[in-house]
């Protein structure tokens, strides 16, 4: 039987389910209590069955949490491998786990496939603090000044854009600029640590993210503290500048993972969405995790059902008008070429 075809009071914990379920729960055993893999199987079972009659592939932020990112996606990673992925993959549906401005980025770099959403109101505190008129009045403020735009922003923002950057790239793209000069929008605090990183003059926006400007630097000196310094402290460059500071590796979410993979500290305190702990903590069973517990209310609002949901109906999509995907894909696309060379 077609999984499409399968009423919701089937999607029961059977036998032949947790059979066949059992190897995805032996991947997230130490963060997932057993009592609720019951919850999850069923949802993980169909969705596995109807991505393949579909060929389709599930992207998935490093922040998503572990049920869905060790179980359903089929390509996880920073915003800029998701990028980077979505432009190569074969199958002909991306569902998005992650937020709108990632399946929008998805769409432009794939206008030909369809991009599900699974809920269409996962947006980003980023993407809302700048509109594509408040990119054209920097532009006159800063006249020749290249514009150097996250990609935690609308397709329309970043058609308005020379090139997009990442976390993990940002540095890289902005020295790779003309001018001593550069409008890094709209993060204030990624665009802060970027001007501690280069000898251009970073000119930024008064946007934030929601989840990484709670940190404080007085929080990680406590945790030092309350550790008497036995702790490493890896923390996102969205965070704020004292924050930073306190640090001792300052890194995108992939990179994050590079070092606590490459380094294998004892004791980590990771200062960022706090799923990435848990989905780190399934690859490095050796370290201890301090995880205090910032979550991104947009990105839970993807879940196993309506991701089963949207595979189901093939709704809902994410459509980019075609001229302002034409325009946002060449500020992409001049971005993932910078990582090329
Ligand atoms: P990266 O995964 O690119 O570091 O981005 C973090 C983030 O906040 C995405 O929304
Ligand atoms: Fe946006 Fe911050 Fe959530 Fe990332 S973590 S999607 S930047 S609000």
């Amino acid at each position: 039987m077609s999984v499409t075809s399968q009423s919701p009071a089937a999607l029961a914990y059977t036998p032949a389910v947790a059979e066949a379920t059992r190897p995805l729960y032996d991947r997230i055993r130490h963060v997932i209590p057993e009592v609720e893999w019951p919850f999850h199987a069923p949802l993980v079972h169909a969705i596995n069955r109807l991505k393949a009659e579909r060929n389709a592939v599930i992207l998935a932020h490093n922040y998503q949490a572990p049920e869905i990112f060790h179980t359903v996606a089929d390509i996880v990673g920073d915003s800029l491998a998701l990028a980077r992925k979505a432009a190569e993959t074969k199958a002909d549906i991306i569902v998005l786990a992650g937020v709108h401005f990632m399946a929008e980025t998805a769409k432009v770099v794939c206008p030909d496939k369809i991009v599900l959403m699974p809920d269409m109101s996962a947006g980003c505190s980023l993407a809302d603090s700048i509109t594509p008129a408040d990119v054209r009045l920097l532009r006159q403020k800063f006249p020749g000044v290249p514009v150097a735009t996250y990609v935690n922003t609308s397709a329309a923002v970043k058609a308005e854009s020379d090139i997009c950057i990442t976390s993990g790239n940002a540095v890289e793209v902005i020295e790779s600029l003309p001018g001593d000069e550069v409008l890094c929008i709209p993060d204030q605090y990624l665009a802060k640590w970027v001007a501690t990183q280069t000898t251009k003059k970073v000119h930024t926006w008064t946007g934030s993210c929601e989840v990484h400007e709670r940190f404080t630097g007085d929080q990680l000196a406590a945790y030092r503290r309350q550790f008497k310094g036995d702790i490493t402290i890896i923390a996102h460059p969205e965070c704020p500048p004292d924050v930073l500071a306190e640090a001792d590796f300052v890194g995108s979410t992939a990179k994050m993972q590079d070092y606590v993979e490459g380094t294998q500290p004892k004791r980590v305190l990771l200062i960022t969405e706090c799923s990435m702990a848990d989905n780190l903590a399934v690859q490095n069973p050796a370290v201890e995790f301090v995880r205090p517990c910032n979550l991104c209310p947009h990105m839970r609002k993807i879940t196993l059902s309506n991701i089963l949901s949207s595979l189901t109906t093939l709704e809902p999509r994410v459509e980019v008008d075609p001229a302002v995907a034409d325009r946002a894909r060449l500020a992409v696309e001049r971005m993932l070429a910078v990582g090329r060379k």
